[in-house]
C-alpha cells in the first residue's frame, strides 16, 4: 500500500513530537517541511528524511503529492493555515488552540464542510490512555451524572516569552496555551454539555517576572523578555445545559508555593482523578474506596499521548476511524477560551444562547 505524504508546518519545539510519532507510523511518509526559519526546516528535514523543504506555506499547498498535514505554527496562524490546507483537498492535524476567534473557527468549519476532508484538533489529552480509562467508567456510568468538574493548571514562573506572551500572535497567555487543554479534557468527559454561561476573570499583576535569579524554566527559542502582553493569571465558572459546572484557574505565574496540576471530575456514584494522579473514587457497601488503576504512568504521558494521537489521525485519514476532536469541538472550545476573555474584559458573567 503506497504511503501516506504528510507535510509539517511549523518546525519548532512541539513539531519534535509530531515528527516523533509519524516516524513511528508505518503508513506514513515524511515529506515535506515548511517554517519561515528556512534553517530549521532544513534541519528537521534532515533528521526525518523530508525529500522538500518550503518557506511559505502557500508552495507546500500546490504540492499535489501532500495527503495531510501537521500545522504546529502560531495560535493566530493556524485558521488561515488550516483553510488552505483543506482547499487544496489535504486533510488537517492542527494544534491546540484551533484558533483565536469564534469567527475564524466557523471559518474552518465551513471549510472542513466544503472541502469534505478530515480536520482534527490537537486536544493531545484525549488521547492519552489514562483519559481513555476514566472515559470508559462515564460511559459504563460507574461515576453516575457528572455535576462538577475542577481544573487547575498552575506555574508559579513559566511565561515562555516569545510568540507566547504576544498576544498579536498567541490570542491569549496562559489561558488560551494551558487552559485550553484542562478544559477540553473536562468538558469531552462531561459528555460535550451545551455551555450555558460564563463568569471569568483574568490578572497581569505580576508580567513574565525576569528579575527572577537562580530558578530556570521554560522559555521558547525566541524568549525575549520585554515583550508580554498576555495576562498572567486567568480564572473561570463555566456553567453548562443541565447544571453542571466547572470551575478553572490558569497561570503563567503566580506567588504560588509551587507547580499544580489538578484535572477532576464529580458524580453522583463517583469521582475520578485524571491529575495529578489517576484515581477513581466511589462507595462500596458503605464504604468509601479510593482506587488507584495498576498502569504504566498515573500521569499524562506526553510519547504515548502524542503517539496514539497521530496514529489516530492517520486511520481518520484512511477513513478507518472517526476523529476523536472533530472541527466542531474546535469551535466550541473557542467560544469557550473566547467567553472566558470577553466576561473577564466586561467585568461580568456573558450568557450563550
Ligand atoms: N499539544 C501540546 O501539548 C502543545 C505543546 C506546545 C505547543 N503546542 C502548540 O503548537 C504550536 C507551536 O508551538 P511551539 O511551542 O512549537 O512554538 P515554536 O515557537 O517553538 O515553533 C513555532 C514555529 O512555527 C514557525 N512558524 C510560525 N508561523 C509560520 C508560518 N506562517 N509558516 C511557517 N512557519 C511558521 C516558527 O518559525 C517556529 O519555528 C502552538 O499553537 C502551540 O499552542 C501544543
Amino acid at each position: 500500500m503506497a504511503k501516506l505524504k504528510i507535510g509539517v508546518i511549523g518546525a519548532g519545539s512541539i513539531s519534535e513530537a509530531h515528527f516523533q510519532s509519524y516516524a513511528n507510523n508505518k503508513k506514513v511518509e515524511i515529506y515535506a517541511i515548511c517554517d519561515l526559519n528556512e534553517e530549521r526546516a532544513k534541519e528537521k528535514a534532515e533528521k526525518y528524511g523530508a525529500s522538500k523543504v518550503y518557506v511559505d506555506y502557500n508552495e507546500l499547498m500546490n504540492d499535489p503529492e501532500i495527503d495531510a498535514v501537521s500545522i504546529c505554527t502560531w495560535n493566530t496562524s493556524h485558521a488561515e493555515i488550516a483553510i488552505a490546507a483543506l482547499d487544496h483537498g489535504k486533510n488537517v492535524l492542527v494544534e491546540k488552540p484551533l484558533t483565536t476567534s469564534v469567527e475564524k473557527a466557523l471559518q474552518v468549519e465551513e471549510a472542513v464542510k466544503r472541502s469534505g476532508k478530515t480536520l482534527q484538533v490537537g486536544f493531545v489529552r484525549r488521547y492519552a490512555s489514562n483519559t481513555q480509562i476514566i472515559k470508559q467508567f462515564i460511559d459504563q456510568k460507574e461515576l453516575g451524572e457528572i455535576y462538577y468538574a475542577k481544573a487547575t493548571c498552575i506555574r508559579r514562573l513559566g511565561n515562555p516569552g516569545g510568540w507566547f506572551s504576544d498576544k498579536e500572535r498567541s490570542g491569549g497567555g496562559p489561558l488560551i496555551d494551558l487552559g485550553v487543554h484542562v478544559i477540553d479534557v473536562l468538558w469531552y468527559l462531561m459528555g460535550r454539555p451545551k455551555v450555558k454561561s460564563i463568569s471569568g476573570n483574568t490578572y497581569s499583576q505580576l508580567g513574565n517576572r525576569k528579575n527572577i535569579k537562580n530558578l530556570s524554566f521554560y522559555q521558547a527559542a525566541d524568549y525575549d523578555p520585554d515583550k508580554n502582553t498576555v495576562e498572567d493569571l486567568a480564572n473561570a465558572m463555566i456553567r453548562f445545559e443541565g447544571g453542571a459546572s466547572l470551575l478553572v484557574d490558569v497561570s503563567f505565574t503566580l506567588h504560588a508555593k509551587k507547580d499544580e496540576i489538578a484535572v477532576k471530575l464529580y458524580g453522583t456514584k463517583g469521582g475520578a482523578e485524571l491529575e495529578p494522579e489517576l484515581s477513581i473514587i466511589t462507595e462500596k457497601h458503605d464504604t468509601i474506596l479510593n482506587i488507584t488503576p495498576q498502569v504504566d504512568s498515573l500521569t499524562f504521558d506526553f510519547v504515548q499521548g502524542f503517539q496514539a494521537e497521530i496514529d489516530h489521525f492517520i486511520d481518520t485519514c484512511l477513513g478507518e476511524k472517526e476523529t476523536r476532536s472533530p472541527v466542531q469541538d474546535g469551535v466550541e472550545m473557542t467560544k469557550i477560551l473566547c467567553g472566558i476573555y470577553e466576561s473577564a474584559e466586561k467585568g461580568k458573567e456573558i450568557y450563550f444562547d
